[in-house]
């Protein structure tokens, strides 16, 4: 007997072994398998980034790129006083280009769309862009209303490690489609010109959507808050709220980052308008903005832009407390509960403060206090 039972347990271990190596092969297989398909990703994110432009394709239309001619410098201003900088003298001699093609473009619009976080950013910043998307970004259903998430960018001449950040945008659009970018320099002072090609864009391709919230990449929005407030509200009806600035004066001090010379802008006071941080608007006043701004010369501050454009169309601004936008660093309170209770949007945080107030945040949504 017990020879025989000495043999089966033998066999048994041998029987064992060869299915522990079995699974050895196999695990390494897989192993290996995985290994290949992200060397093949590799492979492939570095010829799509050695590619040159002509070669990219359907990202860069060449028959299109026809229609966006520009007559080039105005030169009925070459007589501008000496004093104006020549970044305004710069600005004021091309403002009449207003029309520039598309390079990327985001997954479309849904029928049902809700709201949509229409969010200014550069190429360079990827890191605030991911932490957007992990944070209060979210796309999809949110409290049973459809949310979407589009980046403004425009051109970057800018390279990492000899890599053009075009080619790495380009591959972050194929892996979240969420990118609209156009071909014009991203600029301060260009940013009206962003502003109107997203006006444009919207009221051709992302009508549906009910209400826009228009922003910075460094911000933090209150989603949840948001949707609330937007109860009461129909998207067939004027709504522009923010942080409201009035009355808001020129800055005349050359050395300041918003010198506005007289010969650009010769009143006294701006039209009332919103800190650029973060502002609500519903559809039909975002379509309005688009009509008007279509007859509307560009101006190089993107805020009083938006400003100038809504008093011609007679749209009230209305003030929010909890937009803020402007020299409210110090008083955030990110670990406070109450700070939360009103709050809609926060200007200026680094990605750790955003995702900082965003754990809190789910936090208290899981654990109300009593
Ligand atoms: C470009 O212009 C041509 C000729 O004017 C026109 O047929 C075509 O539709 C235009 N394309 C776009 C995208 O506007
Ligand atoms: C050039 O500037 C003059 C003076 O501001 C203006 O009247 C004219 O319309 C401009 N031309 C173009 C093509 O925008
Ligand atoms: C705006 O973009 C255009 C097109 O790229 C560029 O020629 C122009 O210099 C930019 N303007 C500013 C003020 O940066």
């Amino acid at each position: 007997m017990k020879p025989f039972f000495r043999s089966l347990s033998s066999s048994c271990s041998l029987y064992s072994c060869i299915l522990f190596m079995l699974l050895i092969c196999v695990l390494f297989l897989k192993v290996e398998i995985n290994l290949d398909q992200t060397a093949q990703g590799i492979l492939e994110l570095r010829s799509l980034l050695h590619m040159s432009k002509a070669s990219l394709g359907p990202s860069v239309l060449q028959d299109t790129k026809d229609n966006f001619t520009c007559s080039g410098k105005n030169d009925s201003l070459e007589g501008l006083p000496k004093g104006i900088p020549e970044l305004h003298r710069n600005f004021l001699q091309y403002k009449h280009c207003r029309s520039f093609p598309r390079l990327l473009t985001p997954t479309a619009c849904e029928d049902d769309l809700f709201l949509l976080l229409a969010i200014k950013s550069t190429a360079i910043q990827v890191d605030r862009r991911m932490a957007l998307r992990g944070t209060w970004g979210k796309q999809g259903i949110i409290e049973g209303k459809q949310v979407k998430l589009v980046f403004l960018v425009g051109q970057s001449p800018d390279t990492v490690k000899g890599y053009s950040l075009q080619k790495l945008l380009e591959y972050e659009n194929k892996q979240f489609g969420d990118i609209l970018q156009w071909d014009f320099l991203d600029s301060f002072f260009n940013l009206t010109l962003k502003e109107v090609h997203f006006l444009r864009w919207f009221s051709q391709e992302c009508q549906a959507a009910q209400f826009v919230l228009k922003g910075d990449d460094d911000v933090f929005v209150h989603t949840r808050n948001l949707l609330e407030f937007l109860k009461d509200y129909s998207p067939s009806n004027h709504l522009f709220v923010g942080d409201i600035i009035s009355p808001a004066y020129p800055i005349r001090n050359p050395a300041d980052k918003y010198y506005i010379p007289e010969e650009m802008y010769s009143n006294r006071e701006y039209p009332p308008y919103a800190g650029g941080g973060g502002y609500l608007m519903s559809q039909v006043t975002v379509v309005g903005l688009d009509q008007v701004a279509q007859n509307t010369d560009l101006f190089p501050i993107d805020d009083v832009y938006v400003g100038m454009c809504l008093q011609k169309m007679n749209v009230k601004l209305v003030f929010h407390n909890g937009f803020k936008t402007f020299g409210y660093r110090q008083y955030i309170t990110p670990f406070n509960a109450c700070f939360y209770k009103d709050l809609m949007v926060v200007h200026k945080l680094s990605t750790t403060e955003l995702w900082t107030m965003w754990s809190i945040l789910r936090l208290i949504s899981t654990h109300p206090a009593s």
